[in-house]
C-alpha cells in the first residue's frame, strides 16, 4: 500500500469519525505537511474529505472511481483481483496492457482498468468507443488448465459472470446473445473481447477484456450505434456504481473459475442458459473465413453453438458474429 492508500484506508476505517492529524501522523509515522499533501491529492481524484483544525479530517464521500483500493478493499474473491490490480486514468486498451504484463508473467487474477481508452478494441476488429469516466474498461488476465478445443467454456463463463454482475448491480433483467454480447432487451450494453495465446497442448494466457456502457447518456453513443446500443444509466435513469460492478464481476468470474478448474461445467453451463435467447431460432453466424445458416440447436455443454442447416446437417460453431434471420429478426426481448 502507498502512503495515499493507508491514509485513505485510516478515513474509510474511521466513516463518519473526524481523524486527528495526530493520530494519523502517530499511525503510520507520517509527517503532518505530508498528510495534508496526501489530502489534497485524494480530493483531487474526487474524495470529498472535510477538514478542521481543531478536529482533523472527515471522509465524507468516495468517487465512483475503479481504483486498485476501491476494487480491492474486502474483495471476497481467491484469486480474481487477489494478485494484482492496475487502474489508468487513459490507455490505448486494457487488453494491449493486460496482454505487456502477461508476457511479462504476471499472475493469473491481474486485473487492468482505465478510466478511458484511446484505441479500445471490439471484437473482430471493430473499435470500442470508451467514454471517459462513464463506462467499465476492465481486462481481466487468467491462465486456465483446459485443452485449447475447450476454450468456449471461458467465453461462457465471461458472458455469465458479466450478466450477472450487470444484472445484481443495476436490477435489469438481461439476456446474452451468443457468444457474449450482454444485452438489455434488443440493445447492447456490454461486450467482451476475449484473447488467447496457447499451442497445440496448452493455454497460455487468455485476457477477458469486458466494455460496458455504464453511465453513458444518449449523446455519449457513437451515431452508428444509437440505436443498437443502450446504458445501464439510460436503461434505469440512475447514476450506477462502476466500482460495484467490477467487484460484482470478479466475484462471480472467481466462483465460476472455480468450478472449471474443477473440470465441473454444470454450474457454468444451468446458470447461462438461463440467459440465452438463441436456441429454436433461424440464425447466421459469420465466422472468419466462413459463415454458416441455420437454426439453434443448442449451445453445448462447451459454450459451443450447434446449428442445424437446410440439409439437416449439424455445425459446432465456437465463435462468430450472431444474426438472427427469422421473422422476429431481431434480439428477443426478455425484459
Ligand atoms: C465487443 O463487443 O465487440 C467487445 C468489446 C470489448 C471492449 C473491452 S473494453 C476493455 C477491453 N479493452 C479493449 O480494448 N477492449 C475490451
Amino acid at each position: 500500500m502507498t502512503r495515499r492508500e493507508e491514509i485513505l484506508s485510516v478515513l474509510k476505517t474511521s466513516a463518519d469519525r473526524w481523524v486527528s492529524g495526530e493520530e494519523i501522523s502517530t499511525r503510520m509515522t507520517v509527517s503532518r505537511t505530508a498528510i495534508w499533501k496526501h489530502i489534497t491529492a485524494l480530493r483531487g481524484e474526487g474524495y470529498i474529505i472535510r477538514s478542521s483544525p481543531r478536529k482533523g479530517y472527515r471522509l465524507d464521500e468516495t468517487p465512483d472511481r475503479p481504483t486498485a483500493q476501491e476494487i480491492a478493499d474486502g474483495l471476497p474473491t481467491a484469486v480474481m483481483g487477489k494478485r494484482a490490480i492496475y487502474h489508468y486514468e487513459r490507455l490505448d486498451s486494457t487488453n494491449n496492457r493486460a496482454k505487456e504484463l502477461a508476457l511479462e508473467g504476471a499472475d493469473e487474477g491481474t486485473v487492468v482498468i482505465a478510466e478511458m481508452q484511446t484505441a479500445g478494441r471490439g471484437r473482430r476488429r471493430r473499435s470500442w468507443h470508451s467514454v471517459p469516466m462513464k463506462g467499465l474498461y476492465l481486462s481481466l488476465l487468467v491462465r486456465p488448465h483446459i485443452p485449447p478445443a475447450d476454450i468456449t467454456v471461458m467465453f461462457m463463463l465471461s458472458a455469465l459472470a458479466l450478466a450477472e454482475s450487470v444484472e445484481a448491480v443495476s436490477g435489469l433483467s438481461v439476456s446474452i446473445k451468443w457468444p457474449n454480447d450482454i444485452m438489455i432487451g434488443r440493445k447492447k450494453v456490454g461486450g467482451i473481447l476475449t484473447e488467447v495465446s496457447a499451442d497445440m497442448d496448452t493455454v497460455d494466457y487468455v485476457i477477458v477484456g469486458c466494455g460496458v456502457n455504464v453511465n453513458h447518456e444518449p449523446g455519449d453513443l457513437p451515431a452508428d450505434v444509437r440505436d443498437t446500443a443502450t446504458s445501464l444509466y439510460m436503461e434505469t435513469g440512475r447514476t450506477q456504481s462502476r466500482v460495484s460492478l467490477a467487484r460484482n464481476f470478479l466475484e462471480s468470474f472467481d466462483l465460476y473459475y472455480a468450478h472449471v478448474a474443477e473440470r465441473d461445467f454444470s454450474v457454468l453451463t444451468t446458470r447461462w442458459r438461463r440467459f440465452e435467447n438463441v436456441v429454436g431460432r433461424r440464425v447466421r453466424v459469420d465466422m472468419v473465413m466462413d459463415s454458416c445458416e441455420g437454426r439453434v440447436i443448442e449451445i453445448d455443454d462447451k459454450g459451443a453453438l450447434i446449428i442445424e442447416d437446410g440439409h439437416r446437417t449439424r455445425h459446432r460453431i465456437m465463435s462468430g458474429d450472431l444474426e438472427y434471420i427469422d421473422k422476429n429478426n431481431n434480439n428477443r426481448s426478455v425484459t
